[in-house]
C-alpha cells in the first residue's frame, strides 16, 4: 500500500495513477484539509509556470499570495464541499503568460469528513486565442465595410435550386421570413442548405443591408461561446479584457446560430433571457445593453428529438421555432436530383473550362438509388470530382468519370437497402427487430428475463415479441 494525497492505495493503483498525473495532458492541483498541497502535476506546473517542488507541501496562499479565501475555487470548495464545474479562467501565469484555463474543483470527503480538494485543469490558450481572433475579424471586417457587408459568400433564395414540392414550400416560407424579424429555426440534415436559407433570408430581407454572422455552436467550448456570444467586461480577477460579443456586433442585423442543439442547456437558458427581454449583459458586467438581432438557428436533428434526449430546452425551442423551416433531404426528393446535377455541370463547366451539356442515364439512375447521407453538397462534389476527369471535348458525363467518388457499389448505406428488396419500412424495422431479438436472446443464453434487459425492454415486452415472431426455437 501506498499514500498518494492522503488517500492509500496498493502499488498497481498508484503506478496507474503516477502515469495518469503525469502523462494526461490534464492539470491536477490536490490540496489537503490544511491548505497544504499534496499533489501538483507537471501539466498544471506547465499552465501556472511554476515549478512542482515550489508547489508541494507549501500553503495555498503562500505561493499564490494574489488569490485570497473568496478567489481561489479550491478553498473555496475546502469550505463550501461543494464542487464547481467547469470554470473558465483567463490569467497571467507566473511567467506572466496569459493562459486561458477550464477547470472542475472537487472536494474530497471521506466518511463525511472533509480531507482536501482537487482542480483539474485544460489548458484553452489556444482556443481562446482562437475565438478573440474570430471576433478581431468579424470586428475590423465590420468596420471596413463601414459597417455594411462581411466578407461572406452571400446567397439568395434564387441561388436554391429545386422543383419539388416541400423544397418549394419551404422556399415559400423563407420568403415570408424575409419581411419578418421574428425567429427562425431551420431543420435539415447536413448539406441539405440551412446556411443557404439562413442567408437568403437576411439579404433578401428588411435587414440585408445590415451585418450578418454566423456563429457555430458546437465547434467552442461553452465557455468560450458565452464570451463570443454576448462579448466580455474586463474583470480584475479573470483577467478578461473588454471586448463586444457577436449579439452587439449584429445589432440592426442577423445572427446565424448553427447548430443549436449543441450548445450547453445553461447557455440556452441565457440565450432565451436575451431573446425575450431584449438586452445582453457582457461576461463579467453589470450593464444591460440592449440588442435588436434577428436570430435564425439551424439543427440538423430533429427538434422533437433534441428536446427528448434533453439536449434542446423546450422554450427555447418555442421561442426560437417562431417560423420553422423544414428542408428535406435529398434523397426524399428524388425528383430534384436530374435538376440538381444538370446545374452543377453547368455551374463546373464554367468554372473548370468544359463542355458537358449530357449526363448517362444510368449515372442518374444510381444516383436515384443512392441515400445521400451528405445530401447536395455530397452530390455537388461528386460532380465536381467527375468534371474534373472529363477533357475539354467530352459532351457526356460517363459512369467511368465518378471514379473517385467510389459512391454508388460500394455504399453502405445502399447495401442496407440491398437486404430488403421491395420491403416497406415497417417490413425493414419488423425484420431487424426480429434479428436483433434474436441476437440478444442467444447471447443471455434464452433467459428472457436476461435478454429483457439487455435490450433495456420489459419482460412482458420481450415475450410478446417472441410470440409475434415465433422465436426461440433454439
Ligand atoms: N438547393 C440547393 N441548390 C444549390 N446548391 C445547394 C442546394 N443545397 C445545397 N447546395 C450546395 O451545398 C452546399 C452546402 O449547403 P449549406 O452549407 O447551406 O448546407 P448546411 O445544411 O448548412 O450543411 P451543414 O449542416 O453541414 O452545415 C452549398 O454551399 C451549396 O453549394
Ligand atoms: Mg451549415
Amino acid at each position: 500500500m501506498n499514500r498518494l494525497g492522503g488517500i492509500m492505495i496498493n502499488s498497481l493503483d498508484s503506478l496507474l495513477l503516477q502515469n495518469i498525473l503525469q502523462f494526461g495532458n490534464i492539470g491536477i492541483h490536490v490540496i489537503d484539509n490544511s491548505r497544504k498541497t499534496t499533489i501538483y502535476n507537471s501539466t498544471m506546473a506547465q499552465l501556472e509556470g511554476l515549478e512542482i517542488d515550489q508547489v508541494i507541501g507549501k500553503d495555498l496562499l503562500e505561493i499564490f499570495p494574489s488569490l485570497d479565501e473568496d478567489t481561489s475555487t479550491l478553498i473555496k470548495v475546502l469550505k463550501t464541499r461543494e464542487p464547481i464545474f467547469n470554470s473558465t479562467q483567463t490569467y497571467l501565469n507566473f511567467k506572466g503568460h496569459s493562459i486561458t484555463t477550464i477547470s472542475s474543483t472537487i472536494p474530497l470527503i471521506d466518511n463525511k469528513k472533509i480531507i482536501g480538494a482537487v482542480e483539474i485543469a485544460q489548458d484553452l490558450t489556444h482556443t481562446k486565442i482562437l475565438s478573440d481572433q474570430l471576433l478581431e475579424l468579424q470586428n475590423a471586417l465590420r468596420k471596413d465595410n463601414k459597417g455594411a457587408k462581411p466578407f461572406i459568400k452571400k446567397y439568395s433564395l434564387h441561388n436554391i435550386i429545386g422543383q419539388n414540392d416541400k423544397l418549394i414550400a419551404a422556399k415559400k416560407i423563407a420568403q415570408k421570413a424575409c419581411e419578418s424579424p421574428s425567429s427562425v429555426l431551420i431543420y435539415g440534415e447536413t448539406g441539405t442548405g440551412k446556411e443557404m436559407f439562413a442567408q437568403s433570408i437576411h439579404y433578401n430581407g428588411i435587414r440585408k443591408d445590415k451585418t450578418f454572422i454566423a456563429q457555430n455552436c458546437a465547434a467552442i467550448p461553452d465557455s468560450l461561446l458565452e464570451g463570443i456570444l454576448f462579448g466580455t467586461e474586463k474583470g480584475g480577477f479573470t483577467g478578461a479584457i473588454e471586448r463586444e460579443g457577436i449579439f452587439e456586433q449584429a445589432n440592426g442585423g442577423t445572427l446565424l446560430l448553427d447548430e443549436i442543439n449543441s450548445m450547453s442547456l445553461t447557455l440556452q437558458a441565457k440565450l432565451l433571457r436575451v431573446l425575450q427581454e431584449g438586452y445582453i449583459r457582457r461576461v463579467g458586467g453589470t450593464k444591460d445593453i440592449p440588442i435588436d438581432v434577428r436570430i435564425i438557428a439551424t439543427t440538423n436533428e430533429n427538434p422533437i428529438d433534441s428536446i427528448e434526449k434533453g439536449t434542446l430546452r423546450k422554450d427555447l425551442y418555442y421561442r426560437l421555432n417562431v417560423i420553422n423551416i423544414n428542408i428535406p433531404p435529398l434523397r426524399e426528393r428524388l425528383d430534384d436530383i436530374e435538376l440538381l446535377t444538370y446545374y452543377f455541370i453547368s455551374k463546373y463547366n464554367k468554372i473548370l473550362n468544359k463542355n458537358i451539356n449530357k449526363v448517362s442515364p444510368d449515372v442518374l439512375k444510381d444516383f436515384k438509388n443512392y441515400f445521400w447521407p451528405g445530401n447536395v453538397r455530397e452530390l455537388e462534389n461528386f460532380i465536381e470530382g467527375a468534371m474534373n476527369m472529363v477533357s475539354y471535348n467530352d459532351k457526356i458525363l460517363n459512369k467511368e468519370d465518378f471514379v473517385t467518388s467510389n459512391f454508388i457499389p460500394s455504399s453502405k448505406e445502399k447495401l442496407i437497402f440491398n437486404n430488403f428488396d421491395n420491403q416497406t419500412l415497417p417490413e425493414m424495422i419488423g425484420n431487424i427487430e426480429q434479428k436483433v431479438i434474436n441476437e440478444a436472446l442467444k447471447i443471455n443464453n434464452y433467459n428472457i428475463s436476461n435478454a429483457a434487459s439487455f435490450l433495456g425492454i420489459k419482460r412482458q415486452t420481450l415475450q410478446a415479441k417472441i410470440k409475434k415472431y415465433q422465436l426461440m426455437q433454439k
